[in-house]
C-alpha cells in the first residue's frame, strides 16, 4: 500500500522535472566558479543564470575555438563534449537571474 502511495507521489511530481532541463552531470566543474545555479561563486566570474540560450552556446563555442583566449575558461571546458557544453548552457539559460537591486 504504502508503495503504491509512493508511485502515485513520484508519477504526480514528473511534470516539475520535466519543465526544467536535467542537471548536468559535469554542473560540478563549472559551479565552483559560475555557482549551481549561475550566480557566480568568485570575483571575476560572470553570472549566467537566465542568459540567452544563444549567447551562452555561442561564448563557450568561441572558447573552444579560441576567439575568446580565456585561460581560464579554456582550460575549464577543455575535457568537456560538445553534448555536455550544450547541456549546461541549457541549464544555465533555465536559471532564474537574481532580482536586481534599485540603485
Ligand atoms: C576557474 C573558474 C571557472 C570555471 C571552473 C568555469 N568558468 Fe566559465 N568563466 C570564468 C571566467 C573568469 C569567465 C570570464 C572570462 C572572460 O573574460 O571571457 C567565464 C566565462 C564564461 C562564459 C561566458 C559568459 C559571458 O557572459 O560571456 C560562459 C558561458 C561560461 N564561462 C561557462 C562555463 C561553463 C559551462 C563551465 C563548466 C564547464 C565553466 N564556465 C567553468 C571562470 C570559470
Amino acid at each position: 500500500m504504502r508503495l503504491v502511495l509512493l508511485a502515485a507521489l513520484l508519477v504526480a511530481a514528473l511534470p516539475v522535472f520535466a519543465a526544467a532541463p536535467a542537471r548536468p552531470a559535469r554542473l560540478g566543474l563549472c559551479a565552483a566558479c559560475h555557482g549551481e545555479t549561475g550566480m557566480a561563486q568568485m570575483p571575476g566570474a560572470p553570472n549566467l543564470a537566465g542568459q540567452r540560450l544563444d549567447y551562452l552556446r555561442n561564448a563557450l563555442a568561441q572558447y573552444h575555438d579560441g576567439r575568446r583566449d580565456v585561460a581560464v575558461m579554456r582550460a575549464a571546458i577543455g575535457p568537456v563534449s560538445d553534448a555536455e557544453l550544450d547541456a549546461l548552457a541549457r541549464w544555465y539559460s533555465a536559471q532564474p537571474p537574481a532580482p536586481q537591486a534599485r540603485p
